[in-house]
């Protein structure tokens, strides 16, 4: 019999999590789509190094367009996916009162607005035999941050997002689930941690004491897009324990 293809879009591939993520997918024998705005070539590389399959795609998820566009690329060159991450995202470090109409327009564009259009494309390829999709959170789904209005309110719609398709979705055999980032060592991480004191006040407060990896947070998408059978509409927050925290850990052995 021939192998059934496994066929896996992830956006925000072209470096940090989703780089991590498609390695990982990979890893679990999934061929993958890899959508970014800027190339995905070191992605793509580290993949066929490994042995896997990839093709790039150019993609800006906030523009309507321009993902119906990828995704007819991927009609042609690679079929229907049957799995969808949304890990494209930008982050806004500004203070509220001095957060600008167009930088709320700009991070809720790309952070929710994204996984809602990217969602629906890879959503109506999947309903003839289903499919699995995970939207990448964070812990500013549920607690609020200084300086991150706009985020914060882009990863708490996603949240939302993810468990009203998750109920839409069932009946077309789609599960839709979330996974939460604490501070992870990308790019992305690199520009909000610093070295300040915010750093060392959040790594305090992270009992398992160390920031995520990208191998940290692909192992949980791995769980929902590939094992997780019965699983749907949950959300996962893969943060050293950060969420779990009242006070600052100390050590008290
Ligand atoms: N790194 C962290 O600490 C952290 C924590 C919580 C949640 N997250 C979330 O994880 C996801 C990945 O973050 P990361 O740390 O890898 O960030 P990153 O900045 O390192 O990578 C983000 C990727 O998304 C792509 N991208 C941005 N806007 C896009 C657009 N409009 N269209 C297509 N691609 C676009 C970028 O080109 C980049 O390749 C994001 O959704 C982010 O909000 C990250």
């Amino acid at each position: 019999m021939a192998p059934i293809t496994k066929l896996a879009a992830v956006t925000g591939a072209g470096q940090g999590l989703g780089r991590g993520i498609a390695l990982r997918l990979a890893d679990a024998g999934y061929e993958l789509a890899l959508l970014d705005r800027q190339d995905c070539d070191e992605t793509a590389a580290q993949v066929s190094e490994t042995g896997g399959t990839a093709e790039s795609y150019r993609i800006d998820v906030a523009d309507e367009a321009s993902v119906a566009h990828a995704f007819t690329q991927i009609d042609e060159r690679q079929g229907a996916p049957t799995a969808l991450v949304n890990a494209a995202g930008v982050f806004l470090d500004t203070p509220y009162l001095e957060t600008t109409a167009e930088d709320w327009d700009r991070v809720m564009a790309v952070n929710a607005r994204g996984p809602f259009l990217v969602g629906k494309e890879a959503a109506r390829r999947m309903s003839d035999g289903g499919g699995s999709i995970v939207n990448i959170l964070s812990n500013a789904s549920v607690q609020g941050f200084a300086g991150e209005s706009a985020y914060c309110a882009s990863k708490g719609g996603v949240l939302l997002l993810t468990r009203t398709m998750a109920v839409e979705l069932a009946r077309y055999g789609i599960s839709v689930n979330g996974v939460g980032p604490g501070t992870s060592q990308t790019p992305m991480g690199a520009d909000y941690l610093g070295d300040g004191p915010i750093a060392a006040h959040e790594l305090s407060r992270t009992p398992l004491g160390r920031w995520g990896r990208p191998e940290d947070i692909a192992e949980a998408v791995a769980f929902f897009i590939d094992r997780a059978t019965w699983v749907t509409g949950q959300a996962l927050y893969v943060d050293g324990g950060f969420l779990a925290t009242g006070l600052p850990h100390f050590d008290t052995a």
